[in-house]
């Protein structure tokens, strides 16, 4: 497994700064308790009202069934190239509308965040890497899994072990060995007014 730990400024939890988003897999499948783990994860994650609309269509390689074959066609291509080698594939969907009322739900999108954040989360800490992808065709997804109409296809996320040994790619390789960027807190996070950076000095 490729070691990418952030180069953080302020000290966080080592199942943060050691996640990141590989290019190259591993072949070996994800054992079945670590899945089911990955997803009891997302299912104690907090949500708007309690609603929990995250919704999951996993398959995998190894389980014979087409599931994998069939998101992997629901990704876009350049995602395809790549994505096809990840033991695990998953369509990470959300439900629109609240149960109770049917009144449209404006945190659906956050809390199906919110889930994949633990699922990612859970997954590092478990020697598992997660790649999320919002290159897809949600479209197609929804017809090819009988989708409803108030659920929403929003992304989908390639799950296994990284390693570059068995991938021929130089560019998907070199990928994996790239620098990580990010923006500094005072880029993000604003004090008085928006865009004024928040004072850590006191
Ligand atoms: C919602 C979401 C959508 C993304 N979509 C794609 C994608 O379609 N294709 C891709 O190669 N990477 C995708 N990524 C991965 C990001 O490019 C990656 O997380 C970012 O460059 C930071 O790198 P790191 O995750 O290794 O820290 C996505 C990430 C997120 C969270």
């Amino acid at each position: 497994m490729t070691d990418k730990t952030a180069d953080t400024n302020h000290p966080i939890h080592a199942s943060l700064a050691t996640r990141w988003s590989p290019y190259c897999f591993a072949p070996t499948p994800v054992s079945q308790a670590d899945l089911a783990s990955l997803f009891e994860a997302a299912r104690w994650a907090a949500s708007s009202f309690n609603e929990q609309p995250w919704r999951f269509i996993v398959g995998q390689a190894d389980a014979g069934d087409g599931v994998h074959r069939r998101i992997l066609k629901c990704l876009v291509e350049a995602n395809q190239h790549w994505a096809a080698n990840a033991p695990v594939l998953v369509l990470a969907l959300t439900a629109k509308r609240f149960t109770k009322n049917d009144k449209p739900n404006g945190a659906h999108q956050h809390d199906l965040g919110l889930a994949v954040g633990n699922l990612v989360v859970e997954a590092t800490t478990r020697g598992l890497a997660c790649h999320q992808m919002s290159g897809i065709d949600a479209d197609a997804a929804a017809a090819e899994f009988s989708v409803p109409e108030d659920v929403t296809v929003l992304t989908a996320i390639a799950i296994g072990t990284a390693d570059t040994a068995h991938v021929a790619d130089d560019d998907l390789v070199a990928r994996d060995r790239g620098e990580r960027a990010r923006k500094p807190l005072s880029a993000f996070v604003f004090g008085a007014e928006y865009g004024q950076s928040a004072d850590w000095s006191r």
